[in-house]
């Protein structure tokens, strides 16, 4: 949603990574951006311009001297009309001379030029990314507001395992996302999301949990960050990547994370709960593995968790989620009174496609004013900017009081 019709500016030089730069034109074109790809004389070596330009339908620039190109002066106007400047993959030389301000190529130029936000993601040997050179140059350019993403640790083009690799289009895209949001209607706000089922341990390999995916709060603290605010998620383990940008607090059982939420509050504007907090657990975890026995019946004992929403209390907007198989409206403002929270996100797990591991949500949003918007069937993604709607509006409202 905040990147439909924006321009970004994707600088792509000579590294073996180049090719990884098609897929991210592609994405950034699928998230409906405008996507002006400059190319240094190098990248030129690895990827074919035709490349880029098939998949971004623009013309591809690099050639100071190219008579036919449709730009006025080129440098110029790709850095007026950028509204962010990629450049990936980033090799050290290319990282060299922009830190050294040159300008002997559309690149170099552009960087000079433009007042718009550059994000960095160098791709190198893990030697050239450590040394001291390539070091201090990445310094100055942090140094300058740049924003700087990977490189990641892994296999390297020289078969060497190291930190060097371009990170993947995924992070990219959640990089830039963040970078355009800087200055959204949440900058300035601190926002705390749970996610993930909690895993109550029963020895030291088995434990309960459920079939939270996690999707939901990392799509709302993605939402959250994509919108301006600083972000902490507590999660459980999840199969999800960490998003760029948002500080990540792992945790397993529901009392570890009352403790992270406790302490993540403290400055927080909003806490949205959308992890699915076991109600139970094992009432003395085994601290060995517990074998096998004759009898054909065992009894595990459960002891309650603490509910963390109706514990943690403070000056700030809290949101909690109802996942229900019936009943929803009325389960749902049940917890809302008995949590004394300002909204509940009700959703009916048995409607199809909806909840728990997929990618959509159905949902009606319920607050303390009694105001209720039932919402149709969405992305987890587009549903959790609806959430933030609510809580910005809500925190307005706090302010006025
Ligand atoms: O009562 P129920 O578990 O259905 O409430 C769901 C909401 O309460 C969710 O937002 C969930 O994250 C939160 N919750 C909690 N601590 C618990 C159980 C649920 O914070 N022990």
């Amino acid at each position: 949603m905040t990147l439909a019709g924006k321009n970004v500016v994707l600088g792509v030089t000579g590294s073996i990574a180049a090719f990884k730069a098609v897929a991210l034109a592609s994405e950034l074109v699928r998230a409906r951006t405008l996507v002006d790809v400059i190319m240094t004389a190098s990248a030129r070596q690895f990827v074919a311009p035709l490349s880029f330009q098939a998949v971004t339908h623009r013309s591809i620039f690099g050639d100071v001297f190219a008579a036919n190109s449709e730009l006025n002066i080129e440098h110029v106007e790709l850095a007026e009309r950028a509204d962010i400047v990629v450049i990936a993959p980033a090799t050290a030389n290319t990282i060299a001379k922009l830190a050294a301000g040159m300008a002997d190529d559309v690149l170099g130029c552009t960087v000079l030029a433009t007042d718009a936000p550059i994000l960095l993601a160098p791709a190198m040997d893990a030697h050239m990314f450590d040394n001291p050179a390539t070091q201090e140059n990445v310094a100055r350019l942090r140094a300058r507001g740049w924003e700087v993403v990977g490189p990641a640790a892994g296999r390297l083009a020289s078969g060497l395992v190291g930190v060097g690799r371009l990170v993947e289009v995924e992070e990219l895209m959640g990089a830039i996302r963040a970078l355009l949001g800087r200055s959204g209607d949440l900058a300035g706000r601190s926002v705390v999301v749970t996610a993930g089922g909690t895993q109550e341990p029963i020895d030291p390999v088995r434990y309960i949990s459920n079939r939270s995916s996690g999707k939901m709060g990392y799509a709302v603290a993605e939402a959250a960050r994509d919108r301006g605010a600083q972000v902490t998620l507590i999660s459980t383990p999840t199969a999800l990547p960490a998003p760029f940008g948002v500080q990540v607090v792992y945790v397993n059982t529901a009392e570890q994370m009352l403790a992270a939420v406790r302490d993540a509050v403290q400055e927080a504007d909003a806490l949205i709960m959308a992890a699915a907090v076991a109600d139970y657990r094992p009432a003395r975890p085994s601290a060995e593995k517990i074998k096998k026995a004759d009898a054909d019946v065992w009894q595990l004992e459960l002891v309650k968790n603490p509910d963390i929403l109706a514990q943690v209390r403070g000056d700030f907007v809290r949101v909690g989620f109802a996942a229900e198989s019936q009943h929803l409206l009325e389960n749902a403002l049940a917890k809302l009174h008995a949590k004394q929270l300002d909204l509940i996100v009700a959703n009916d797990i048995s409607t199809p496609g909806s909840g728990f591991a997929v990618d959509d949500n159905q949902a009606v949003l319920l607050d303390a004013q009694g105001e209720r918007l039932a919402l149709p069937l969405m992305a987890k993604r587009e549903l959790a900017d609806q959430i933030l709607n609510k809580v910005i509006k809500l925190l307005g409202q706090r302010r006025a009081k």
